[in-house]
């Protein structure tokens, strides 16, 4: 980063309310890959490093400035009351022009393909011609809907027109507006003031400020995307599915040109947060959400769902969810497993068949192997928990906690009635509600003895037999 970029001020349009969308939502609030898009252009822009970024917001502008507060606290929200065009947008910002850089780059908050390399280029290209403003263009093979690039003979930048109020053949032309732009920040609120909303939609236009600098004699210059996709915005949900596809793509290239082995990657969906180490294999129909951190030689899914976790080397997880979890070394979890927020395993950890854990502690080598649901709880080192337990936390007021220290073995369909603890190396007899607790190393049976009739099974039967009779 040269210093020249370093002199770099942003503003990200993000008021429309995207009316063909048909959606509740904000815009920019619609997630691809488990982010929503002005995630990805933030996060673009601040690796130019620029001394401000702006985000214009309208439209439920409030849930677009919480989440502005929640993840870009450095950014700052300027209020556009009107949706009035674009270049209304922009001047919205004037009220912070002081603190503005020299150079100012535009872009729309609905192109989330969009890359730092590619920004780099477009300031670059601006400095380096020494130009005062820079438009970037693509060249589409659908050019409808956008702004088209009008040249004059000999190839130079004229203006731009608008779908709306563009003539038959300038609709012919393929060169559209990208809608990036880097201006000289001075120039640009200068004649922000001059254009007036006189075309088709009654809108300020950004786009007519083009003419505004030629007029002035100022160069302007228009950078062409070698990647036409990179701009791609989207204005429904079949266009946003489209948008999530290409990132889900980036994403799981990244992550199999680093050595992971997706098995059918057009099923695999990973957070841009995740990380993955080599020599992991994601099986199909997995999601990878929010920060998780997946260790090297691990086998994931097929069909599972991770959040926010940590997954330590050589673990396998089958047909599962974790969330806010940390699991340790060398585990093995599910199928149909559900491990909720705050679960800790440490090393070579067994959860089988159908359990539910949380916010528990699992020590070293312990198991959980069928059917049980563990909550509150913490367990030593060793343990074996026998199929069907249950940890009765939860008294209807208060949830409570269950000890169960190394070495236990906690016998089929025990219900632990917390608060209680079973201490190191003690046995729980399948069945028993515990509610009292068990000292260490002691034998723990609640149930009745059983009783045997000899007999008896015959004796039911008969009986049976005859009142069946009697009734016809
Ligand atoms: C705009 C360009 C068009 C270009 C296209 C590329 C103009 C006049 N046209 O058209 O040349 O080809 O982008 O995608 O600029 N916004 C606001 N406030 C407003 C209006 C818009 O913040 O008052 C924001 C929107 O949220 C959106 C962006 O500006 O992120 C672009 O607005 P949109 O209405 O989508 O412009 P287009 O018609 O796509
Ligand atoms: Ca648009």
């Amino acid at each position: 980063m040269t210093e020249k970029e370093k002199n770099l001020s942003v503003i990200v349009l993000a008021a429309g309310m995207g009316k063909r969308m048909k959606s509740d939502r904000p815009k920019v609030l619609h997630e691809i890959c488990f982010k929503p898009v002005l995630y990805y252009i933030l996060s673009a822009v601040y690796k130019l490093n620029p001394k401000n970024v702006y985000v214009v917001v309208g439209f439920k502008g409030d849930e677009v400035i919480a989440y502005l507060d929640k993840n870009f606290t450095d950014a700052v929200p300027v209020y556009q009351k009107m949706q009035l065009g674009t270049a209304d947008a922009v001047a919205s910002a004037v009220v912070y022009r002081k603190d503005f850089a020299h150079n100012c780059l535009v872009l729309t908050g609905d192109t989330p393909l969009i890359t730092e390399e590619i920004l780099i280029e477009i300031v670059n290209h601006k400095l380096n011609s020494g130009c005062h403003m820079v438009a970037a263009s693509s060249i589409v093979k659908n050019p409808y809907g956008y702004g088209r690039i009008i040249r004059d003979k000999n190839g130079s930048f004229l203006r731009i027109a608008e779908e709306a109020d563009a003539n038959e053949s300038e609709k012919d032309i393929c060169e559209i507006n990208s809608s990036i732009y880097c201006f000289e920040t001075g120039l640009l609120f200068k004649y922000l003031k001059e254009i007036k909303p006189n075309n088709s939609q009654n809108e300020f236009y950004l786009t007519d400020i083009v003419e505004r600098f030629i007029a002035r004699k100022n160069r302007v210059e228009v950078f062409t995307l070698k990647d036409s996709s990179i701009a791609e915005g989207f204005n429904d949900m079949i266009q946003l599915a489209c948008i999530e596809k290409q990132m889900q793509s980036r994403i799981n290239s990244k992550h199999m040109l680093s050595g992971v082995r997706l098995r059918d990657p057009l099923t695999i969906f990973i957070d841009p947060e995740a990380h993955i180490l080599n020599n992991t294999t994601i099986e199909p129909h997995c999601f990878i959400q929010g920060s998780t951190d997946i260790g090297r030689d691990c086998i994931i899914g097929p069909f599972t769902q991770i959040e926010n976790s940590t997954i330590g080397n050589g673990t396998v997880i089958n047909k599962s969810v974790v969330t806010d979890s940390i699991i340790g070394k060398g585990n093995n979890i599910g199928p149909n497993s559900y491990i909720r927020p705050g679960t800790i395993t440490h090393e070579n950890v067994k959860i089988g068949a159908c359990c539910e854990i949380k916010k528990s502690v699992i020590g070293k080598n312990s198991k959980v192997p069928h059917l049980s649901y563990i909550g509150d709880a913490e367990i030593g080192e060793d343990v074996n928990v026998g199929a069907a337990t249950v940890t009765c936390n939860y008294d209807g007021f208060f949830k409570n906690k269950t000890v169960i220290q190394d070495g236990v073995f906690i016998g089929s369909d025990t219900m632990l009635v917390a608060p209680v603890a079973v201490g190191k190396g003690a046995i729980t007899a399948a069945g028993s509600v515990i509610t009292q607790n068990v000292p260490p190393h002691s034998l723990a049976i609640e149930r009745n003895r059983q009783e045997n009739i000899e007999n008896g099974a015959v004796k039911f039967r008969n009986n049976k037999e005859k009142i069946k009779k009697d009734k016809k």
